[in-house]
């Protein structure tokens, strides 16, 4: 495969060998023998999500993009593969849907539920290695990659996680169309597209259009990590039908953030692009309004949703990670406000939020000597659905 074939199309190829693409982020597991078995077989096994679908959800993007909907995105940040039996996903499914109706009583419009669900199982991480206990070992890189254990054992890339995550996912995300078909109304599954090994094998051809789609998820979404413009990653999702996102920290800049919309959506389809600010309460009045006047100008027309947990991480005196509810409130707030001063709608909202009233996030019922009472988060702090419903009502 040259690297002239890949740069045409295909966007399955972005990871092919001899691809020019710059891929971050990726498991050192390219040595390992059975690599090459595992991506066959994905290759082999079924699409998670149909191609019609992904129009409708376009469709409805395109009302959130216009103004007259919003989306309410919420889950773990990293989805554990011990966690994907039913009973898991409707207790997920609830938070979201529970939370979702508040927003709709606060917005008064029609909110499209997303969750951070049935596949969101690898993390972009900012090093390589950690020490524990005076041991340096690889950092855990989502259940797709490894282990959470600090073990060496554990944190071993195993390839065959992407045959195991992808039968999880299956599973929850069949579990996301019972509730949709019981419903006529649901949420619909996006994760970070992040593990090319996983992602690329799932690339499908619509038969009734020959147009590729990425067959793992719905709305897939390129990290803050791995945006780079001549990078496999944004390569795969501008190739693919899916409606797709893109996270924007405070390092872009508005040249740049024009430039990955032309990449992500040449042809300024409604619905196709969405947008998700996350510059940190202490950033978004500095960096936001530089990006949504470039963005506007540029005639692009995103869904621009506000995550306001990534910017927002901190550490305890004792070395644990939180985030505070009166930074994440005040991001959100601050953001809205910018947007609305430059006329542009803010579309709602990208949380990450547990089904459970975990104790992560200090705010509300939890101060920060309760941190460590429930704290079952396999990567960064979710805040509980007490702790996001106080965000709704502050919003
Ligand atoms: C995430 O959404 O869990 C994440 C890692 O976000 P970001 O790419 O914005 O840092
Ligand atoms: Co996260």
């Amino acid at each position: 495969m040259d690297a002239t074939t890949v740069r045409s199309a295909d966007p399955s190829l972005a990871l092919a060998p001899g691809h020019d693409a710059v891929a971050a982020q990726q498991p050192d597991w390219s040595g390992h023998p059975d690599l090459p078995f595992c991506r066959a077989e994905l290759r082999r096994s079924a699409a998670l999500v149909d191609p019609g679908q992904l129009t409708d959800l376009t469709a409805k993007l395109a009302r959130v993009a216009a103004g007259e909907a919003h989306v309410f995105q919420a889950g773990d940040c990293a989805e554990s593969l011990h966690e994907c039996q039913p009973a898991h996903v409707r207790a997920k499914l609830d938070t979201l849907e529970q939370l979702a109706d508040l927003m709709i009583i606060r917005t008064g419009t029609e909110v499209l539920q997303v969750g951070r669900i049935g596949g969101q199982f690898g993390k972009p991480r900012s090093n390589d290695t950690e020490t524990h206990e005076g041991r340096e070992l690889p950092v855990f890189r989502g259940h797709l990659v490894n282990g959470e254990e600090p073990t060496a054992q554990a944190r071993r890339p195993d390839p065959h996680r992407l045959l195991l995550a992808h039968r999880s996912a299956a599973a929850v995300t069949a579990e996301v169309e019972r509730r949709r078909a019981g419903l006529g109304t649901g949420p619909w599954t996006s994760h970070e597209a992040l593990v090319l090994d996983y992602e690329a094998p799932l690339v499908r051809t619509d038969e009734r259009t020959g147009a590729a789609f990425l067959g793992s998820t719905h709305l897939p979404w390129i990290g803050e990590r791995t945006r780079q413009e001549n990078g496999a990653h944004v390569r795969m999702l501008s190739g693919v039908a899916n409606p797709v996102g893109c996270k924007i920290g405070p390092g872009a800049s508005p040249a740049g953030v024009v430039r990955l919309c032309r990449l992500l959506d040449p042809e300024r389809r409604a619905g196709r692009l969405v947008l998700i600010a996350r510059m940190g309460h202490d950033r978004v009045a500095d960096r936001l309004p530089d990006l949504v006047r470039a963005v506007a100008a540029s005639g692009h027309r995103p869904v621009w949703l506000l995550d306001p947990m990534h910017g927002n991480t901190v550490r305890t005196r004792r070395g644990l990670k939180t985030r505070h509810l009166t930074d994440i409130t005040a991001e959100v707030n601050a953001a809205r406000r910018v947007l609305e001063e430059r006329q542009q709608h803010p579309g709602g909202l990208h949380l990450e939020v547990a089904a459970d009233e975990v104790t992560e996030c200090v705010g509300g019922p939890v101060a920060e000597r309760d941190l460590t009472v429930r704290n079952t988060t396999l990567c960064d702090p979710r805040l509980s659905p007490e702790q996001a419903a106080l965000l709704l009502e502050a919003w």
